[in-house]
């Protein structure tokens, strides 16, 4: 059996980008036979961005809410709150500090970027990766799926790990990322990268009205109307594309080259497309939110369950490094 495991950091509520890019198919590999999900919230490392409370818990719920709407089975998976198992994570994290060599963090691609671009460079950020280097090695997880954008944070993990190992004698599994190959970029309403922080992002669980009124802000040419126009250029093609069966997106390109079908209807028909495909999650979400008291039930339950992991592995750290 392998142990897949992955944090995500709640940043605000997943937009289209991270339900497709990375919920999707995270739902998809704990359904594989044989594999073990670990998924996780990471609201510590949130902090290091977010110091204000109500919104930090209001995107722990937003976030557990989507992954439960989107079908993730907690009954056969771990599906936890990090700052739920604080003392341990952040206890394995300090053991970790001791291995981690000071110029490893000051390199790192993430942490120099973080501190040109914030305002607020705290040691929480240079020390993050030690911090998820807990998640992984407390966990003993076999394959971490992650964004290319985490790739130097898995090596400092295997790096930290390998370390203790060598000095102590095997103690850590050495994880193993999973970078998805397919790469698909999810597009926002302006064509770029959709992110929280370009503010180009459908949120899919917004009312009718205001999910409508995001979408018909995608960015289109000035194509009159009476012309065909060209889909394979388009925004709102390349979305609905990504939604579409095989037969929707024939008839969607013979609408884009036929005159009088105009931006505006295929906004529209892709604002139907979202709303008819995801019914179901919507209406979940929805209710998850309105009833945190399941979610919460929910995440203590995942937080029983690693934490009598994570407890066994830092019991094995402490007899090893002589406490
Ligand atoms: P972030 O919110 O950027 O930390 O991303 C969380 C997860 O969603 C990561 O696995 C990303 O790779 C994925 N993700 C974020 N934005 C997009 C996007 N526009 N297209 C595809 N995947 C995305
Ligand atoms: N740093 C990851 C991100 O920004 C989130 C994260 C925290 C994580 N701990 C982790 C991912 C452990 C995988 C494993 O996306």
């Amino acid at each position: 059996m392998a142990r897949i495991l992955t944090g995500i950091q709640s940043t605000g509520t997943p937009h289209l980008g991270n339900i497709l890019g990375a919920i999707m198919p995270g739902i998809e590999l704990s359904k594989q036979k044989d594999n073990e999900a670990f998924f996780f919230i990471a609201d510590l490392h949130s902090l290091t961005q977010i110091k204000d409370g109500n919104q930090l818990r209001k995107n722990t719920y937003a976030t557990a809410a989507t992954w439960l709407a989107f079908g993730f089975d907690t009954s056969t998976n771990v599906f936890y709150r990090q700052s739920d198992v604080a003392a341990e994570v952040c206890q394995l994290a300090w053991f970790l500090n001791c291995y981690t060599p000071f110029p490893m963090l000051s390199n790192a691609h993430s942490f120099k970027d973080k501190s040109q671009k914030l305002s607020d460079v705290n040691a929480g950020l240079f020390t993050y990766p030690v911090l998820m280097a807990a998640d992984i090695i407390g966990y003993d997880a076999d394959y971490v799926p992650v964004g290319k954008d985490q790739q130097q944070h898995l090596e400092m993990t295997k790096d930290i790990a390998s370390s203790f190992n060598h000095i102590h004698g095997e103690t850590f599994v050495l994880p193993e990322g999973l970078y998805d190959k397919r790469v698909m970029i999810v597009p926002g309403t302006d064509g770029q990268k959709m992110s929280k922080s370009y503010n180009n992002f459908i949120d899919i669980f917004l009312s009718d009205k205001d999910l409508r009124k995001q979408i018909m802000k995608i960015e289109t040419d000035s194509t009159p109307i009476e012309e065909p126009k060209n889909c394979e250029s388009c925004n709102a093609f390349a979305l609905y594309a990504l939604l579409a069966d095989e037969v929707q997106i024939a008839k969607m390109k013979t609408n884009y080259a036929t005159p009088g079908y105009g931006y505006g209807h295929a906004k529209q028909a892709l604002f139907e497309l979202i709303c008819e495909k995801f019914k179901t999650e919507r209406a979940r979400f929805n209710e998850l939110m309105e009833n945190t008291d399941e979610l919460d039930r929910q995440l203590a339950i995942g937080a029983e369950k690693a934490k009598a992991v994570i407890s066994g592995v830092v019991a094995k750290v402490k007899s090893k490094t002589g406490y």
